[in-house]
């Protein structure tokens, strides 16, 4: 018998730099995820000229529709103008893309970023933060939300949505880790689940660690939820979507066999190369070495796979296993 109580759950590819991009959105999307999340894209990039790599990254078409386009920064005039560039995607006049939704990434811990005052450290400068989310509001119809770590130093997550509660934002991404903590370690499903109780008008997307099925259910479960956004664990398991509407509905799920596998990590290369207007695949090896690496064989057929340099020699190496 379905779960009543999980019908309505939604689950969302989260934004990651360098694999988020258009192919894989794609093939996330054909396998069951309601909502994609671009890269994290620079607003300042997009100010700049409208810089040719930003704007890249932004790349869409209506079929992987809804998708959400994610800007980091820390200037509001850059975001305003990143805002205006985005929002105007969707313009049928120019190059129509489905863009749906804004986020805004307040969680990123990455060295680059945060020297840059930019992702979570901003969760220690809630007056600008303000600002910026402030920004894109006043230059979009779009609704706009906002990607958040559970903590940094002293100031916790609930703390810092106080500051911006009164704002028009719309929905709240929360990694349940510190900034400290990194990307290991427990979630926090206890303050994830007192955000959502504080902020009922606001949509609450529990975020991290869910690598199964089994892990989705103990996240909705314990933080009352009805959104998940999954990051890693769809690293060659694209597939953990629809297992893990199965699993909710049915109590079951199966899991791909090795031509299942291959038929998708061929359509993925192709994508790949397609948007990224290139033959080389050498940038697309690190997926091949996700989607095979739970095979037996599969040291043998990975080291093959981390040579192949084009498409005709992928399909070779696949026929052949
Ligand atoms: C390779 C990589 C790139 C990431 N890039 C972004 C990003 O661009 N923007 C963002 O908000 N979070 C980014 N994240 C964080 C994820 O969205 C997510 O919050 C984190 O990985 C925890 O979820 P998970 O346990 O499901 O992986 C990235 C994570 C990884 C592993």
């Amino acid at each position: 018998m379905p779960e009543k109580k999980y019908l309505n759950v939604k689950l969302s590819l989260a934004p990651m730099a360098g694999i988020t991009d258009l192919p894989f959105r794609l093939i996330c999307k054909k396998l069951g995820a309601d909502l994609v999340y671009s890269e994290m894209i620079s607003a300042t990039g997009l100010f700049y000229g409208k810089n040719k790599k930003s704007l890249t990254l932004a790349q869409s078409i209506p079929k992987e529709s809804p998708l959400a386009i994610q800007l980091f920064g820390n200037n509001p005039e850059h975001f305003a103008q990143a805002t205006q560039i985005i929002s105007d995607l969707n313009n049928p006049d120019k190059n129509f893309r489905k863009v749906e939704e804004l986020n805004i990434n307040f969680g990123c811990p990455v060295r680059k970023i945060y020297k840059q005052e930019s992702g979570c450290f901003l969760m220690k400068k809630p007056l600008l933060a303000k600002k910026i989310v402030q920004a894109v509001l006043n230059n979009t119809n779009l609704p706009v939300s906002i990607k958040i770590r559970m903590g940094i130093s002293t100031v916790e997550a609930l703390e810092f949505l106080t500051k911006i509660k009164n704002l028009n934002w719309t929905k709240v991404i929360i990694h349940g880790r510190t900034y400290e903590k990194g990307f290991a370690g427990e979630i926090d499903f206890a303050k994830i689940k007192e955000i959502k109780e504080t902020f009922p008008e606001k949509t609450v997307v529990a975020n991290g660690g869910i690598f199964s099925p089994e892990d989705a259910k103990e996240v909705l479960e314990k933080t009352n939820v009805n959104e998940l956004a999954i990051a890693r664990g769809c690293l060659g398991n694209p597939w953990l979507f629809q297992q893990l509407k199965d699993f909710l509905e049915t109590g079951q799920y199966s899991k791909p066999t090795l031509e299942e596998i291959k038929t998708i990590a061929l359509e993925h290369a192709q994508l790949f190369e397609k948007y990224n207007a290139t033959k080389n695949l050498q940038p697309f090896r690190k997926h091949l070495g996700w989607y095979f690496k739970d095979f037996e064989n599969a040291k043998q057929l990975r080291k093959k796979l981390f040579s192949i340099e084009t498409l005709p020699e992928l399909k070779k190496v696949l026929k052949n296993q």
